[in-house]
C-alpha cells in the first residue's frame, strides 16, 4: 500500500511548538517514525507538508497513493474545500491530531474533514500517526 501522509500548516514547526501540546518530536523524526512503521508493515510512505491549502488540495490531486492519513491542523476546522479533496481523491483517509482538540477551545471541537475520512485518531500524541497507519492497514 502506498500511504500519502499530509500535514497543513504551522506542523513543520512540531518540536519547538508549544511542546506541552504537541510534543518535542520534530516533523522530520515523526515522519521518520511513520515511514519506518509503514515499511516494516510492508507499504511505502510518502510525505508532504504545506502551510497553503492550494498545496494540500494539488497534492492530493496526484492519485499515486492508495491511502491518506492527514494532520491538516487549523484547516481541519474551516477547509471545505479540503474536505471536498478528500472525497475527490476516493482513497480511504484517516484523519489526526496530535492534541486532544475536544478539550482545547470550542472552535477545535468539529472537524469539517470528518465527513471525509473514514476514521480520526485524537490526543494520542504522534503516535497518533502510526495508529492511523495500523488503521488503513487493518
Ligand atoms: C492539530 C490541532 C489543530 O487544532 C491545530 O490547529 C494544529 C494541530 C493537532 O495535531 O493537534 O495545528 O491538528
Amino acid at each position: 500500500m502506498r500511504l500519502l501522509l499530509l500535514n497543513g500548516p504551522n506542523l513543520a514547526a512540531l518540536g519547538r511548538r508549544q511542546p506541552g501540546l504537541y510534543g518535542t518530536m520534530t516533523l522530520a523524526e515523526i515522519v521518520e517514525a511513520a515511514r519506518a512503521h509503514a515499511e516494516k508493515r510492508g507499504s511505502t510512505l510518502e510525505h508532504f507538508q504545506s502551510n497553503h491549502e492550494g498545496a494540500l488540495i494539488d497534492r492530493l490531486e496526484v492519485l499515486d497513493y492508495d491511502a491518506v492519513i492527514v494532520n491538516a491542523g487549523a484547516l481541519s476546522h474551516t477547509s471545505y474545500a479540503l474536505h471536498d479533496a478528500l472525497v475527490a481523491c476516493d482513497r480511504p483517509a484517516v484523519e489526526v491530531h496530535i492534541s486532544d482538540v475536544r478539550s482545547r477551545e470550542e472552535w477545535r471541537h468539529v472537524s469539517v474533514l470528518e465527513p471525509a475520512v473514514r476514521q480520526q485518531v485524537i490526543g494520542r500524541g504522534w503516535q497518533g500517526y502510526l495508529e492511523a497507519i495500523n488503521l488503513l492497514l487493518g
